[in-house]
């Protein structure tokens, strides 16, 4: 006879997951890590999944997956688009899509595509705010972000929405810096692929690892993360090289 310990099944480990990161390829913002640097780091912080989620463009190519691949990795492509100024992440979009309203991003609702609300009630008007119950129905997940003090919570809406509503909650650091990542993370109960990770999502296989920042820790974030905005609005102004002096994109 064999007794019961022996024929319970013993359950995987869940996937470390992050879905929202920037890097220096991110056309909007100065980040100053690679792709690259970032994958070696999120191997050194043990995660399993990560997406690259850059403004407007995708960060995404055969390069990075398999580099990625060696590390132990799984790379999901993602884009953070911008919908009627509010940002949205799109995970495994369609090839060469964009979206400029909530209209074309139904479009792209499929199983294969995920769709998430970040920050949505972050203060500033790139968060969905009032857009996310209008439209609710096109997102799979909303986002609880790593920038927060036991003082101040902007997820706490989110986090309600969630309750009311039934929908899944995925813990991303949305990171700028190196150091924001593994401060919100999400354990994903799937296997490792992109099927698997989406359908787990959908079905509330995620559980939210998180810790509230110090306050200091939180007005160091955010001075480097108004210098960076600075810096890239500066980089703006000033005028662009002759193109046959511009090197080529590889990304
Ligand atoms: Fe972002």
């Amino acid at each position: 006879m064999v007794k019961e310990s022996m024929v319970r099944m013993k359950r995987p480990r869940p996937l470390k997951a992050d879905l929202h990161l920037h890097t220096a390829e991110d056309p909007l913002d100065r980040v100053r890590y690679t792709a690259k640097e970032l994958i070696s780091k999120a191997a050194d912080e043990r995660f399993d999944v990560i997406s690259i989620t850059n403004h407007h463009q995708m960060t995404f190519n055969q390069d990075l997956l398999s580099y990625a691949q060696q590390r132990g990795i799984l790379l999901i492509p993602g884009i953070e688009m911008t919908i009627r100024r509010r940002h949205v992440l799109v995970l495994n979009p369609p090839p060469h899509k964009t979206c400029s309203d909530f209209l074309s991003l139904s479009k792209l609702r499929c199983p294969e595509t995920l769709i998430v609300a970040p920050h949505p009630y972050f203060p500033g008007t790139y968060s969905l705010n009032g857009y996310l119950l209008k439209h609710l129905d096109l997102f799979d997940a909303l986002e609880y972000c790593h920038f927060y003090s036991p003082m101040i919570n902007f997820n706490q809406r989110a986090l309600e929405v969630c309750q009311s509503f039934g929908i899944p909650l995925i813990g991303n650091s949305d990171a700028h810096f190196l150091s924001q990542l593994g401060t919100t993370y999400s354990l994903i109960h799937a296997e490792r692929n992109l099927e698997s990770i989406f359908a787990a999502i959908r079905g509330n296989q995620v559980e939210v690892v998180t810790r509230p920042l110090k306050t200091l820790e939180m007005g160091s974030i955010a001075n480097r993360f108004l210098r960076m905005k600075l810096r890239a609005k500066i980089s703006k102004r000033r005028p662009k090289p002759h193109p046959q002096c511009r090197k080529s994109k590889v990304i």
